[in-house]
């Protein structure tokens, strides 16, 4: 990769020293440094890494109103030996163009996608944490900046990445209610890309999951709430049978950990199958003893396990977690891999 010229500026007083390692809530503790850079003219111009810190904006800034927003979630593991390595960046990076693409923004070339993280992380290796179960987040995500209150594409973008030391998303098994009134993503929609809209639409519907008990939704298709789809923070995957199966199709979003489960499983000889799941078939599977795992996947997610389903006023109890070979067995791995505990046979490990 070219050696992007990027300028820098150091922070004159590390947060570094304040941070309680032991105790991370995710997402409220960001590193010392981000990296920005601006869109204009059809060319990315200026890059710099600076010290986290606010930024000024318009307020007739075309997102905050027509919502051109996308974002990424990577990781930064510290491996055995102490060096820092990102899990599968280039993932995240074709993803995100994509999501670009559908809501017509500009690309973000691997010179400052990759380069830049990686010059990002060179700066701020010391905030990765080693405990095992934690790891640096890294949150790439850009935005229209023109002021501007007509309905068109902005003429300028900021792209940012911050980082933060994160423990695990979900602290325990979680359970999800079907949701068969409110929909995600149709057709055609922006389902698989990683736009802010898609998250904004999830927090009513979450809320009422929460006062009914449950802790997230699982998402159904728009059109008959028949087909299971995602659980909104993460992707979802079953066993049923012998056969390791996850819903895909366009209004899913394409998961980076979900793609990394299926091809360790094809790669372990397990039977895959990446198709539509309905509502009746995992419900049936629960009852009659076929499925015997179900999980979420995601970067912040990990792997985590689904304790229950609620669904049409009834809960559906999964298996025990420890009777879940699988996915206990994809979880034990994927951790020795990328705290560089194994080898990493597939590349999937970027050294910074
Ligand atoms: C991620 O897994 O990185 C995500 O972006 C999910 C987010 C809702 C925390």
């Amino acid at each position: 990769m070219s050696n992007t010229n990027i300028r820098i500026e150091q922070t004159q007083q590390s947060r570094l020293p304040a941070v309680d390692f032991d105790n991370l809530v995710f997402g409220k503790i960001l590193s010392d440094h981000m990296l920005v850079a601006e869109y204009s003219n059809g060319n990315w111009n200026e890059v710099s890494i600076v010290p986290y810190g606010n930024i000024s904006i318009s307020p007739s800034m075309s997102a905050l109103h027509y919502g051109q927003s996308i974002f990424e979630g990577v990781k930064a593991y510290k491996l055995n030996d102490g060096r820092v390595s990102i899990f599968r960046p280039d993932q995240n990076w074709e993803r995100f163009n994509k999501s670009a693409a559908r809501l017509q923004m500009p690309e973000v070339p691997k010179e400052i996608f990759l380069d830049g993280l990686k010059q990002l992380l060179e700066l701020d290796q010391n905030w990765v944490p080693s405990k095992d179960g934690a790891s640096l987040y890294i949150r790439p995500f850009m935005f229209a900046t023109e002021a501007a209150l007509g309905v068109h594409p902005s003429d300028s973008y900021k792209f940012i990445i911050i980082t933060g030391p994160v423990g695990a998303y979900y602290s325990k098994p979680i359970s999800l209610k079907v949701e068969t009134h409110y929909t995600r993503a149709a057709d055609g929609g922006v389902g698989f890309s990683k736009n802010a809209g898609n998250y904004a639409l999830a927090l009513y519907p979450t809320e009422l999951a929460h006062k009914e008990g449950y802790d997230q939704v699982m998402w159904t298709d728009a059109r008959d709430h028949k087909y299971i789809e995602e659980a909104g923070t993460a992707n979802l995957l079953f066993r049923i049978g012998d056969t390791i199966i996850t819903p895909h199709g366009d209004t899913i979003l394409h998961g980076v950990t979900r793609r990394t489960i299926i091809e360790l499983a094809d790669k372990w000889g397990l039977k895959t199958e990446q198709r539509k799941v309905s509502v009746a078939e995992l419900i049936e599977g629960i009852e009659s003893g076929a499925v015997t795992e179900a999980f979420a996947a995601g970067t912040a997610a990990t792997i985590t396990h689904i304790s229950k389903i609620g669904y049409d006023g009834k809960d559906y109890e999964l298996p025990p977690v420890e009777t879940r070979e699988f996915s206990n067995k994809v979880f034990q791995y994927l951790n020795d891999l990328r705290y560089g505990k194994i080898e990493d046979p597939f590349g999937w490990n970027f050294i910074v």
